[in-house]
């Protein structure tokens, strides 16, 4: 369904090839496909034709080491030039290919790593450590590739650079028909360890078309998207959609800086720039003398991506930047945009806009009731759209129960106007969405109870003005552990380097115990009344006394 078929060719689905290949048979050989700028101002152009020859290479080189199609294959390295290759190589390979963030700890590189089964991982020196404490853990993990070593450091630790050396620039993409699985990327959940949702390769239909029906992406285009490869905004249209359009991509290795980034906007003619409401509030925070130095002229659209887009943002990028901002909804499991303001559809600033035209979506009573307008409940999703999730790999079970009464249930609550636009209202779960990053309590209330001196400790993500949410830890004490500036230094350090940066608690509280229920789950609705105030609701089912839990100075 949906399909977009100008982009399949003799019913060709591979992404690898559609992006590269592809683009070269039509003549864009020569074309600029992604400008690289590096964070210390390094500059470097990749035609498509480079794109091609690169993840040729690099498909030969996972076929060499025994990478069958079907098996997984990681990216555990920072926004680089190698991580574009590599990706699409993977893919023409048909390995499943999954990229990581590279702020991972070693924690959560052990939990997804573990559970796909990868089998090889691209990654560089630095990241090694990380690695070799949980090596002995991954049984089916054969090969890490380093960018960065010119020799091979072990018989299992290669040199990625000698080895695409010695490989053939050619590779004929084998036919890979549409269900094929391709892209992993692992999300986080409330409960549970992360799950990794699997794309097949139709999704370029629903990714293609997006890029430029919402998007608008033009042939001469110049697009910066500032998401990470290691999320889905960063393979979806980081590189698939606007790659198999043929389109020129910029794409900048350093990190947020306000001065740099409108420098980039300027000098490189960016027309069209998807980014996220985290970096748009922090750049509204600047001083708004910086943003008169500039030339912005060439900027078309501007697109925004993973965390609610509050209205004040909207008539910050109108006032300032002299332009609309668009807010577009979808997640990791949509594999690519359902809902949107779009060019050509009128705003509502607050408002993530509306399901695209092939898209049915609803608010829906957890019975199954389709809620009339204005009612708030379940955002869900008439499943089949082509760039669907396929499983959640190795979890089954837990894929069929995103599925009810007909719907895909996305998690989200929200309501619809009477206009068809959606108005998102929160999560259904506890999932903290801390800057667009999803983080799973779960995951950080583990690292917690592994730092000495913790006893119990529950994770809620409470509001913030500039990340959205802030990731607020509630611990309990082993008797005789002190609270002071040493123990909650370890702990964040503890959590950084476990999870991720970004998991890594903004606050603490000391409670005397943590409120659960009387089979042991952590009560988050309580913390979170704690946290804000509130009321706390029924606590009928609680085991702790009213009282018994006071909050230590
Ligand atoms: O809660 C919604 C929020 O981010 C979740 C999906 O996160 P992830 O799978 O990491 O994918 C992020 C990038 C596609 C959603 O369930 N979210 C995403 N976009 C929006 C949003 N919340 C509000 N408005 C949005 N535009």
């Amino acid at each position: 369904m949906n399909a977009t078929p100008e982009i399949i060719q003799g019913g060709q689905y591979n992404i690898g090839h559609i992006c590269t290949r592809m683009q070269c048979d039509r003549g864009l050989g020569d074309k600029v496909a992604m400008r690289w700028l590096g964070a210390h101002g390094e500059r470097a152009d990749y035609t498509f034709g480079d794109l091609e020859r690169q993840s040729s290479r690099f498909a030969n080189v996972v076929g060499d080491l025994g990478v069958a199609p079907g098996e997984v294959f990681f990216i555990f390295l920072p926004k680089m030039p190698e991580v574009f290759f590599a990706f699409l190589g993977g893919l023409k390979a048909r390995a499943i290919t999954g990229t990581l963030f590279a702020n991972f700890g070693e924690e959560a590189l052990l939990d997804r790593l573990g559970d796909a089964g990868c089998k090889a991982i691209l990654t560089r020196q630095s990241y090694l450590k990380k690695f070799q404490r949980i090596r002995d853990k991954l049984p089916t993990l054969k090969h890490i590739l380093l960018v960065d070593a010119e020799k091979d450091l072990a018989p299992d630790v290669l040199s990625y650079p000698r080895l695409m050396a010695a490989a053939s620039e050619r590779f004929e993409t084998a036919l890979t028909p549409p269900e094929t699985p391709s892209v992993l990327h692992y999300t986080s959940g409330s409960t549970g360890k992360p799950k990794g949702a699997l794309h097949h390769h139709r999704s370029v239909l629903h990714q293609s078309r997006t890029a430029a029906e919402v998007l608008d992406l033009k042939p001469d285009d110049r697009y910066w998207c500032t998401a990470d490869q290691g999320w889905v905004t960063g393979t979806s249209y980081g590189i698939i959609g606007p790659w198999s359009l043929g389109v020129t991509q910029l794409h900048f290795g350093g990190a947020y800086d306000a001065e740099k980034w409108f420098r980039l906007l300027q000098d490189e003619r960016v027309s069209v720039w998807y980014t996220a409401p985290t970096a748009l509030r922090m750049l509204m925070r600047e001083d708004p003398a910086l943003f008169g130095r500039f030339d912005l002229s060439g900027v078309r659209h501007i697109f925004s991506v993973g965390e609610p887009l509050n209205p004040e943002v909207i008539s910050w990028g109108r006032k300032v930047l002299g332009h609309d901002i668009y807010d577009t909804w979808w997640q990791t499991e949509t594999g690519g945009i359902l809902i949107t303001n779009r060019p050509g559809l009128e705003i509502r600033p607050g408002s993530m806009g509306r399901p695209l035209p092939w898209i049915e979506a609803a608010i829906v009573a957890d019975d199954g009731t389709v809620l009339p307008d204005g009612e708030h409940g379940n955002l869900c999703l008439k499943p089949g759209w082509d760039s669907m999730f396929i499983s959640y790999f190795h979890h089954e079970d837990v894929y069929r129960q995103k599925f009810r009464h007909g719907w895909y249930l996305t998690g989200d609550t929200a309501y619809r106007d009477a206009d068809g636009y959606y108005w998102f209202q929160g999560r259904s779960d506890d999932v903290i969405n801390t800057s667009g990053h999803l983080v799973s309590p779960f995951e950080v209330e583990s690292a917690l109870l592994e730092v000495a001196g913790i006893a119990e400790a529950g994770v809620i993500g409470a509001s913030d003005d500039l990340l959205w949410e802030k990731v607020v830890a509630f611990v309990a004490l082993r008797p005789g552990a002190a609270w002071g500036p040493e123990l909650e230094l370890k702990a964040r350090i503890h959590v950084s380097n476990r999870v991720s940066t970004v998991a890594t608690p903004q606050e603490f509280r000391v409670l005397e115990n943590i409120p659960k229920t009387k089979s042991g789950k952590i009560m988050r609705r309580v913390l979170k009344a704690r946290y804000t105030g509130g009321s706390v609701g029924d606590v009928s089912t609680l085991d702790f006394q009213d009282g018994a839990n006071k909050e230590q100075p």
